[in-house]
């Protein structure tokens, strides 16, 4: 029997709701098609956005949302997607299958779907093959409310009152996609840019953010560090679990083995390591803490789905894609000190993805029904949990990993949500829970679990979803479990 403490006196942060964050680009058929029909679709929509997704996101809880990319940010030039539709300029979406972007989808039509979806906006600008005065002048567009030359193209376009650009990112993996430039070099062009991205509202300062590391590039994160640290106020990374060894062969999303799965779900782990690598190494350079880490790609990325364009990106998603999102959401939660945002790749029909469409149809995926269960966890306070586990190892990987993850967090009401991760393909793990200074009155819960090859697709839609978990018994302060293979479990505490 594994022991589980939960220590509600033990108060540690706020968790941001932003962890809970999503990540679309133009790329695929994420925006278009997924999201995006325009006014005129039959598929049913508001404002050219389709109903069925939008209500979907809404009632998953989906609070912030990165755009236009990844690296299409640094080939987007905002103007080409303002104004009458048929005078946008088409180009071509040279990084993600050639195919032909017409703009249809730009600012005004972003800053709906956050309206539409009630969260917060994330806009990431281009530094790659974008001037600082496109820069200035797209933040000018967005956010002034005075009279200015793009305040006024603003007006003329639909929009009379500016919008409210939480964060804003200056440049998009500058190491790679993003321009190749080195850390130093990419450093002081933040600075530069960064510069002329002006706070028109004094109330609504715009929080920004450096192009941080790929992976486990620490030397990246040192130089960027120490140029930006009194510039941003969150610095990135992105981090994807890839089963495979390179990138021709990433692996299956549904076709794995049990030794394909330890390996995937072990290098999911990988997250934390980095997450306190890079903190140590940012903390070194600036022990007051200014900067914060916002990880605004991770996911899970493997080969696309047979006869699909490659350069779309379209994968299933099973149990071990619940299983990913369970551990990743778990680790962002005991962090919740010193990590402002996460933004999981990419919201519908690309990697990781919570929906995907096919035509007027649409599927929650595992995934999906994980970041539902943790919504209650969003700007609820981190608690202190601890759990005893066994560790599983995974020869492919090289590495062990727990068999349970967990964390805790409690509302204002007084109430404790907790959620543990079973990663073991095979193995249930029975726990006992004890709550400090706790007098339980009621508890509830509620299961995703299945083999780890269980998934939805447009032939059955509904193999997974979430149910209510009654293997558990509750004690006088905490209560008993019996956490079942493969298996993402919330238990609401009422005292
Ligand atoms: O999410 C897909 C791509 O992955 C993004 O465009 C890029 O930033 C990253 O390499």
């Amino acid at each position: 029997m594994e022991k589980y403490l939960i220590n509600p006196n033990e108060r540690i942060a706020k968790i941001n709701k932003d962890l809970y964050g999503h990540f679309s680009e133009h790329l695929g058929r994420c925006i278009y098609e997924g999201i995006f029909v325009g006014k005129d679709s039959k598929i049913p929509n508001i404002n050219g956005m389709r109903c069925d997704v939008v209500n979907a996101l809404k009632d998953m809880g989906l609070p912030v949302l990165r755009w236009p990319g990844g690296c299409f940010a640094d080939e987007y030039h905002w103007k080409d997607g303002i104004g009458k539709l048929s005078d946008r300029k088409k180009m071509v979406n040279t990084h993600w299958g050639g195919v032909v972007e017409d703009n249809s989808f730009g600012t005004h039509e972003y800053f709906e779907l956050c309206r539409q979806l009630g969260c917060d906006s994330y806009v990431n600008g281009n530094v790659g093959s974008g001037t600082v005065n496109e820069m200035n002048e797209w933040v000018e567009y967005m956010t002034f409310d005075g009279v200015s030359p793009m305040a006024e193209l603003r007006k003329k376009n639909g929009s009379e009152k500016p919008w409210n650009l939480k964060y804003f990112g200056v440049g998009n993996e500058s190491w790679g996609c993003g321009g190749n430039m080195d850390p130093e070099y990419y450093g002081c062009l933040y600075k530069r840019y960064n510069t002329y991205v002006r706070d028109y509202n004094p109330d609504k300062r715009i929080t920004r953010i450096a192009c941080g590391p790929n992976v486990d590039d620490y030397h990246w994160t040192r130089e960027v560090m120490d140029k930006v640290k009194h510039h941003a106020k969150g610095i990135s990374l992105h981090y994807y679990t890839i089963p495979g060894d390179t990138w021709e062969h990433k692996g299956s999303a549904t076709e794995f083995t049990t030794a394909e799965y330890n390996k995937t779900i072990a290098r999911a782990y990988r997250m934390e390591e980095l997450i306190n690598n890079h903190l140590a190494v940012m903390d070194c350079v600036n022990p007051q803490k200014w900067v914060n880490l916002v990880v605004d790609e991770w996911g899970s990325w493997y080969d696309v789905e047979p006869g699909t364009n490659p350069g779309f990106l379209y994968q299933q998603n099973t149990m071990r894609d619940a299983v990913i999102a369970g551990v990743t959401l778990n680790i962002f939660n005991k962090h919740a000190k010193r990590i402002m945002m996460a933004n999981i790749a990419q919201t519908v029909n690309v990697l990781q993805s919570v929906i995907l469409t096919d035509g007027d149809k649409m599927i929650l995926t595992p995934t999906y029904y994980v970041f539902k269960m943790y919504k209650e966890h969003q700007e609820n306070t981190l608690i202190g949990s601890y759990i005893t586990t066994d560790d599983i190892y995974s020869k492919e990987a090289e590495r062990s990993f727990p068999q349970l993850v967990e964390s805790a967090s409690v509302d204002e009401n007084g109430v404790i949500y907790s959620t543990i991760t079973n990663t073991s393909a095979t193995k249930a793990s029975k726990i006992k829970c004890q709550i400090a200074d706790t007098k339980v009155k009621s508890i509830k819960a509620e299961i995703l679990t299945g083999d780890i090859h269980d998934k939805n697709d447009f032939k059955k839609t509904d193999a997974v979803y979430t149910k209510t978990f009654s293997d558990f018994r509750q004690l006088r302060d905490g209560f008993t479990a019996t956490i079942p293979a493969c298996s993402v479990v919330k238990f609401t505490v009422e005292r």
